[in-house]
């Protein structure tokens, strides 16, 4: 008889397939609810980009014809919002897919990748995926970077350094001095790759920002998605910016048809959408202050961010993230290290209260 479990690559049974929260049909199916607050993905609380939805409905009569396979309009959009060429960008099927790409790409089995803990589980899937293994570097105790001590973990076997900035789930950022003195130090053949799914969120004046400087070192990959700012979590796009000759090699394993069209024309429209852009950062800055005040007002730590996300310390964030659940509020929890917190993505303003008052109640 076929006996499967001898016939996958080896590894593969041993990766845990990632478990998004619930989504707002199930829990209300589970808790017999009318509406649910979703709070729980780090999504943009006023919605998508308006110009993306006029894209996306401009673009509908043509769903008939294959997307263009090199996301060129896109990716023209995207090198001039940045000052770049276009050979410097790559678009995926969000940033998830770049994060695999990059991972199918460089990584052996044997390998290692040296990534932030706690952060984004992906950098760690696509080591897992390849056999690659994963050297995690903890935070400093206030969840900051220490890159001292990612230095430390880097040898002859490390291909990949990953950052995330700000860090999910903890929001602080990697500075701008930082990376660079990372960079000075790193071998040259160790690729660092930075991920700026927040970053737009920031007003932090010393956080990494990508200059054309830093991508004059063919080391450096930045990511970002449509996904937060922007709205589109949805449709799923993101970006990579980096030396062309790297993604020369990345563009090998890629889909042929890897960003849907939807996806390019709506990502393009968003880029230009000034209007929402400035609103939504706006909307996360205005929120920010809003959970810090909740946090004092009860008594708990909220963790200083920069992203449209808090972690709040509650002691128990199963059961915190339980209670809420039961009033309707879906919020984060079960990151490892960080079994005493829970993260909050920013809501509308309404969605905030409805979380305060769930909060209250369940402290
Ligand atoms: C740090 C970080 N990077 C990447 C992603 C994935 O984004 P995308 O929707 O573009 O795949 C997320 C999503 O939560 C994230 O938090």
């Amino acid at each position: 008889m076929l006996d499967l479990g001898r016939r996958i690559r080896p590894g593969i049974s041993e990766i845990q397939p990632y478990v998004p929260g619930l989504t707002d049909d199930q829990l209300k199916h589970t808790y017999g609810l009318s509406r649910v607050v979703k709070l729980n993905a780090n999504e943009n609380a006023l919605g998508a980009s308006p110009m993306a939805l006029a894209a996306i409905r401009e673009e509908m009569n043509m769903l008939h014809h294959y997307p263009d396979g090199s996301s060129d309009l896109l990716r023209r959009a995207i090198a001039e919002f940045h000052g770049l060429k276009q050979e410097h960008v790559l678009v995926g099927n969000g940033s998830d897919d770049l994060i695999k790409l990059l991972s199918e790409t460089f990584l052996d089995p044997g390998d290692e990748i040296v990534v932030p803990h706690p952060s984004f589980s992906q950098y760690t899937f696509g080591a897992y995926i390849m056999r690659a293994n994963v050297k995690p570097v903890s935070l400093t105790a206030d969840f900051r970077y220490d890159v001292e001590a990612f230095l430390k973990e880097v040898n002859e076997k490390t291909k990949l350094v990953y950052l995330c900035s700000p860090n999910n789930p903890t929001g602080d950022v990697a500075t701008q001095e930082a990376v660079e003195w990372l960079l000075e130090r790193l071998p040259e053949n160790v690729v660092l790759i930075i991920d700026l799914a927040y970053n737009d969120f920031s007003t932090r004046p010393d956080r990494v920002m990508e200059t054309s400087k830093l991508l004059e070192d063919p080391r450096v990959v930045l990511i970002h998605t449509f996904s937060k700012l922007y709205g589109l979590a949805g449709l799923r796009v993101g970006y990579g910016l980096a030396n062309p000759e790297l993604w020369s090699f990345v563009n090998r394993v890629r889909e042929p048809f890897n960003v849907n069209r939807l996806a390019q024309r709506a990502a393009a429209a968003a880029l230009a959408d000034e209007g929402h852009r400035t609103a939504s950062v706006q909307h996360a800055l205005r929120a920010r202050e809003f959970y810090r005040d909740l946090a004092n007002e009860l008594g708990l730590t909220a963790m200083p961010t920069e992203a449209n996300f808090v972690l709040l310390h509650t002691g128990d964030g199963a059961k915190t993230t339980q209670k809420l659940m039961e009033q309707g509020v879906m919020v984060r929890t079960g990151f490892r290290g960080l079994e005493e917190y829970v993260r909050i993505t920013f809501g509308t303003d309404e969605e905030n209260e409805l979380c305060a008052s769930a909060l209250k109640k369940t402290l």
